[in-house]
């Protein structure tokens, strides 16, 4: 079998330009950067996934996952996936298998595989499922290190000819991806995405859970805004409306001061007319609550908690950082402290830069920042920037205003570097109970639903502070994304609902 494989390389590339390209699987003049790309793709799926101590056994064959394939070099093993590619060349077949932990490179030569494996496995259609049997063994060319021999083959499922998995390895459209979304996850490249937000998620929780955080979630139907009612959906709650929650801050003001430090993760909804890169109509949210910390505090938390889940990634999903080409470079840096930047000052920069030629609008100050503005700012620095103290006026309802000056509130929006923008916002919350009340009527909302709120003021009110970071966001950022609809499983957009 070494021979095949050495064969199949010779084959490959002996001297002609017309050889067969692994990735056209035709005579093609791009051979080189798609055999680069082709063996990109296929080499850092890989994780390290421990090997378990005890393995089970199909047919005395351990049953082995292709990122733990090292542990068996030189035996025999069994994986159970699908035929992710394959190469044929007359006698030799060249499949690659992948198991949902990577991808690995099978070699079966018409010689040394009973006839019938052979007959089975040629011809085989993309995406069939399959029971493989073969012996592991170590190659340096081979992307993953570890190529397979195989021996036995079971085809599980095959795919039909005459309806062939509809996403093949050449380029589609965004659209026609994301309305195959259910079969586009198993592609490397979003398999990695996926693996990356699973360890955000992980380092988020597990930041809080290890620094005295109480995790206490929020319910999800809710009678009443948190961040304004132009963005609620709403809900028939027998009867009665009732909305998505947007976010779950206020339930858990009501936890923290019962439990100190607590935080909530789960779906938050916001009926988002807009059609950006950044915005879903669900998305995921991390928020922590502390009773008894000011606004200098939260800064703190949010610096050494995004540090946490960016130093994390790196350490745990390297290998799908190459997958998708994210160069770690530009995560190394991301260590507290980060800069902070005055509502005022971050203004004054808008303006130079307007004034330079750099952004087309001027920036009016007393808005909320537009997205040119976040990008343009966040681009100025090489770890995310904390913008805090903004007019009172465009924020919401609940904030701490400035003791040393009411017009500012104790506010902090934290912008991702290279121009992700915005992927925490959060507050010092208002503890007197009439400010919270005369800002509950002077925003128009309902008395009678927030009464419940305004008892947390009642009873033992403290200085609290909290904020909310969306998982989606992070990972755009994280993974160096275009699009926040490739960060989450099922993207919700305004134009999309399916599958
Ligand atoms: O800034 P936001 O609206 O703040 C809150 O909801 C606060 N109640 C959170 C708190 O203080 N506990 O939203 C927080 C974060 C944003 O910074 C952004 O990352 C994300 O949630 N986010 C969205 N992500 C994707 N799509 C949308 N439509 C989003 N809206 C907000
Ligand atoms: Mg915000």
């Amino acid at each position: 079998m070494r021979l095949g494989a050495a064969l199949f390389w010779k084959v490959q590339r002996r001297g002609s330009k017309h050889v067969r390209c692994p990735l056209c699987g035709k005579e093609c003049p791009d051979i080189t950067r798609h055999e680069r790309d082709q063996r990109k793709n296929i080499m850092a799926d890989p994780t390290e996934v421990p090997v378990p101590e005890s393995v089970p056994e199909i047919d005395h064959h351990p049953l082995a996952t292709i990122a733990g394939i090292g542990a068996f070099d030189g035996r025999s093993v069994t994986l159970r996936g699908w035929l992710y590619n394959q190469r044929e060349s007359g006698k030799l077949l060249f499949p690659i298998f992948r198991d949902g932990t990577g991808t690995i490179q099978g070699v079966a030569h018409v010689k040394s595989v009973p006839a019938e494996v052979f007959e089975s496995l040629k011809g085989l259609t993309q995406e069939s499922s399959v029971v493989v049997q073969g012996r592991v063994r170590a190659d340096k060319r081979a992307p993953g290190g570890y190529e397979l021999d195989v021996e036995n083959i079971e085809v599980v499922h095959r795919v039909p000819e005459t309806d062939p998995y509809p996403i093949s390895l050449k380029e589609h459209g965004v659209d026609f991806l994301m309305e195959h979304r259910h079969l586009w996850v198993r592609t490397p490249r979003q398999s990695a995405i996926l693996r990356i937000r699973a360890e955000i998620m992980r380092a988020a929780a597990e930041y809080f859970d290890s620094n005295g955080f109480i995790r206490t979630d929020p319910p999800i139907l809710t009678p009443a805004a948190c961040e304004g009612t132009s963005t609620l959906f709403p809900v028939d709650y027998f009867g009665d409306p009732a909305y998505l929650t947007q976010s779950g801050q206020l339930y858990i003001e009501s936890t923290a001061l019962a439990l100190g430090k607590v935080y909530s993760f789960g779906p938050t909804f916001r009926a988002e007319k807009s059609k950006t890169r950044r915005h879903l109509t669900e998305f995921w949210m991390i928020e922590p609550e502390v009773a008894f910390m000011d606004l200098d505090g939260l800064l703190e938390l949010a610096e050494n908690f995004l540090s946490h889940i960016v130093q994390s990634v790196l350490k745990n999903r390297a290998p799908e950082l190459v997958t998708i080409g994210r160069d770690p470079a530009k995560l190394e840096t991301i260590k507290a402290p980060f800069p902070r930047l005055r509502y005022d000052e971050a203004a004054e920069m808008l303006n130079q830069a307007h004034k330079d030629g750099h952004l087309e609008a001027p920036f009016v100050y007393g808005n909320d920042f537009g997205s040119p503005d976040e990008t343009w700012l966040s681009s100025q620095y090489d770890r995310p920037v904390m913008v805090h103290r903004y007019p009172a006026e465009v924020k919401a309802f609940y904030m701490e205003p400035d003791p040393k000056d009411p017009k500012y509130a104790l506010c902090v929006d934290v912008l991702a570097p290279e121009g992700y923008g915005e992927i925490i916002g959060g507050s010092q919350r208002v503890s007197s109970y009439e400010l919270l009340k005369s800002r509950i009527e002077k925003h128009n909302l309902p008395m009678e639903a927030f009464q419940w709120y305004l008892d947390l003021r009642r009873y033992g009110s403290v200085p609290h502070s909290g904020f909310g970071m969306g998982i989606e966001r992070a990972v755009a950022w994280i993974c160096g994304l275009d699009h926040v609809r490739e960060t989450i499983p099922f993207a919700r957009t305004l134009h999309r609902i399916y599958p």
